[in-house]
């Protein structure tokens, strides 16, 4: 049997991680979302791509969660993106009432599902999707870690002029201002990055990485990111239905590693068929402990703000 995957939220990240999985020949998909039309419309549109791409996947769209019955995993894309001059953070409020309502949906008709959540203020949303679903910790996980260093990696690759495939570089901690590049454990084909670069080359690639997602908002003004944040979603789901056990920095719950308790933050993740199968805890030095332990205390904050919600 084919896989099945449930996408809420057909705009820009929705309907690009259709598309990629689709491309992909991953799984069917069912795209949701609360704006008539636009759901069976994309899904009609990409479904008409198979002959020519190749796939014999199934995508549909929907304006309700009944057709999304028994998915394996689902993202959940759905909620306002920023605008220029808007942090993440701004958006707390409205988004945390939409994924509320679209884990609602998706927890009913997919109880046994992995939950992947997209929407921002992406931790603090995290952290409401698994209150929503009262799933397992190891069924709810944020993307922001695959994306961010994603960035990393593309801009180191680009300042040194080689394949992007031999930059591995790991971005952990909450994804806004305070997300920490690890430039310690960041190499390209095992050559430490400190070896390739001076201090303040490095210190200039953290800091658009930090912020990789504003600047694109800044060019695009009526919107945010969605190749590479569809891109990143989607290798994560590619780990669950095929069980690849890929380790990715994700956001996940945290109950006492690194010292954080009860807080989604953004920490390398072993994904498969179950879910998070192992959450690793690295060696940080003070210096990056205390970066790590600042961006935590900012997704704190907002999570704060939700917890008289629930
Ligand atoms: N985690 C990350 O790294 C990351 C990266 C990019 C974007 N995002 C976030 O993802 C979200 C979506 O971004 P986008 O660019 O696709 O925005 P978009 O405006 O293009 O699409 C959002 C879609 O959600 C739909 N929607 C709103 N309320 C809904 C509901 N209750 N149920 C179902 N659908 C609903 C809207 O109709 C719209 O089609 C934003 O919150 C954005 O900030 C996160």
């Amino acid at each position: 049997m084919r896989k099945k995957v449930t996408v809420v939220g057909a705009g820009n990240v929705g309907a690009n991680c259709a598309l990629r999985i689709a491309d992909k020949e991953l799984a069917d998909v069912v795209l949701v979302d609360v704006v008539e039309g636009v759901p069976q419309g994309k899904g009609l549109d990409i479904l008409q791509s198979g002959p020519v791409q190749g796939y014999d996947v199934m995508i549909t769209g929907a304006n309700d969660y009944a057709p999304t019955a028994n998915s394996d995993v689902a993202i959940i894309t759905a909620g306002i993106p920023r605008k220029p001059g808007m942090s993440r953070d701004d958006l707390l409020i409205a988004n945390y009432e939409i994924v509320k309502t679209a884990t609602e949906g998706v927890v009913k008709h997919s109880p046994n599902c992995i939950i992947i959540v997209v929407t921002n203020p992406l931790d603090a949303m995290a952290q409401s999707a698994l209150w929503v679903s009262k799933f397992p910790k190891n069924r709810v996980v944020g993307m922001a870690g695959v994306l961010d260093s994603a960035r990393f990696r593309t801009f180191i690759a680009q300042a040194l002029n080689v394949s992007v495939e031999n930059v591995t570089g790991v971005v952990m901690g909450g994804h806004g201002d305070t997300m920490v590049p690890l430039v310690r454990l960041t190499n390209v084909s095992g050559i430490p990055l400190t070896e390739l670069m001076d201090q303040s080359t490095i210190d200039q690639i953290v800091d658009r990485t930090r912020n990789g997602g504003a600047e694109i908002v800044k060019y695009l003004k009526t919107g945010s990111a969605y190749y590479a944040p569809s891109a990143a979603a989607v290798e994560m789901a590619d780990s669950f239905l095929k069980d690849k056990k890929k380790v990715l920095p994700c956001a996940a719950l945290l109950e006492g590693e690194y010292g954080i308790n009860g807080l989604f933050v953004g920490v390398p993740v072993k994904l498969g068929a179950s879910g998070i199968e192992k959450i690793y805890e690295v060696m940080l030095t003070s210096d990056e402990r205390a970066m790590l332990q600042k961006s935590a205390a900012s997704v704190q904050e907002l999570v704060d703000v939700l917890k008289s919600k629930n």
